[in-house]
């Protein structure tokens, strides 16, 4: 129970997305607002399996006036890996070579070592699996899910996403006006794995002709005709927008590089479809991958608002004694309601909304 905990400690673990530091801010101010320490565990559980190899030690201590200033940044102060699997340490042999160990029960350890009473884990599906492995050993877990792709099935929303989707759409605004200038298709991939999330937003919100999703699988003589049949009502120009996992129906994804101990890198598919599109439309083609730069800069409102709070909110589940959770956000899914329904009310803001109790844990008033 929350008696129990003093100290608490959090990781941010995987790619990076915009809101990581709202995340630990929201943390931090919730945690000190109920008397507890917080460190933060160097890029990923690496500052604590190998604490020599950071200047000022692998954990770092995590004050009010550490984090008041860091909301509105990109990345994560705590630095972050995908190459940090416990289970799967990839240790380097006198002989020059490798091999993987399993360094939970030393993690384990050096949890009890640090008195670290629970760990709040920041992370997309890797980094919460690994969480919930470190749960099933015993160690008090919380999650709040991070991914730019949007691809964690419990949670409507992580945050990164809005950030992404934003950048995205601004990219796409930009190019309609010089694929209209030369006539051109412009093919634009966008990063997102497995799922067609960050492709299917942007693309809508940007006004593209089409978007190629892993969900669905295309044809790319279906995607031309489509162009051309715009181009003959008198559209001289084309966006498509391409999920990085994007692949044709019986085909695969594109692949860029495959690596011993970690996931597969996608990327390539932009480039081909380009190809493709100006062979079979005979259109002048050229393709952009937007890539690591749909995971920079400042998060936007939306992020950092979910950032804090999915931050107080892991502190919440721990005070109430939650344990192998993940914070997830479930609004409802579009809906229909009566006109004179929808009108008879104004929408107010509940004093208990998440929003609210967040900002109150910020130490924002709200003058009452
Ligand atoms: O999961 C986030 C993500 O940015 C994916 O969209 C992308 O496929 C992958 O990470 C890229 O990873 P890395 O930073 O290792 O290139």
């Amino acid at each position: 129970m929350s008696e129990a905990i003093k100290k608490i400690a959090i990781n941010t673990g995987g790619g990076d997305a915009p809101g990581l530091n709202a995340v630990i801010h929201g943390v931090v101010y919730a945690a000190r607002g109920l008397g507890w320490k917080v460190v933060g565990i160097r890029e990923g559980y690496d500052g604590m399996l190998e604490p020599e190899r950071f200047q000022d030690g692998g954990l770092v201590e995590l004050h009010r006036s550490t984090v008041r200033e860091i909301s509105h940044l990109g990345g994560t102060i705590l630095g972050t890996t995908n190459r940090g699997n416990p289970f799967r340490r990839v240790v380097a042999q006198s002989d020059g070579s490798t091999r993987e160990v399993d360094c939970s029960d030393e993690l384990l350890q050096r949890f009890h070592q640090n008195h670290i009473d629970a760990l709040i884990a920041v992370g997309g599906d890797g980094s919460l699996t690994i969480a919930d492995r470190m749960h099933r050993k015993g160690l008090r877990v919380v999650g709040v899910p991070k991914t730019i792709d949007n691809d964690l099935e419990s949670t409507t929303l992580t945050f990164g996403f809005n950030t992404a989707v934003s950048f995205a759409t601004d990219c796409i605004d930009r190019l309609h006006s010089t694929a209209l200038s030369h006539r051109r298709i412009m093919v634009v991939e966008v990063m997102g794995r497995y799922a067609g999330w960050i492709a299917l937003h942007a693309g809508l919100a940007g006004r593209a002709d089409a978007i190629l999703i892993p969900e669905i699988p295309y044809s790319i003589e279906a995607v031309a005709a489509h162009l051309t049949r715009k181009h003959v009502d008198g559209k001289p120009y084309s966006i498509v927008v391409v999920a990085e996992g994007a692949k044709p129906s019986g085909g695969d994804v594109t692949v860029k590089s495959r690596e011993a101990g970690r996931a597969e890198r996608l990327g390539g598919i932009g480039e081909v479809v380009a190809a493709q599109l100006q062979e079979v439309t005979g259109k002048e083609s050229r393709s952009i991958v937007l890539g690591h730069l749909l995971r920079g800069g400042s998060p936007t409102a939306m992020d950092r608002n979910l950032g804090v709070t999915f931050g107080a909110g892991a502190v919440y589940a721990l005070s109430k004694g939650m344990d192998g959770v993940m914070v997830a956000l479930k609004p409802p899914r579009l809906d229909f309601v009566p006109l004179s329904e929808a009108v008879a009310k104004l929408k107010l803001i509940p004093p208990d909304s998440e929003f609210v109790l967040a900002a109150r844990i910020l130490d924002i008033s709200f003058g009452d």
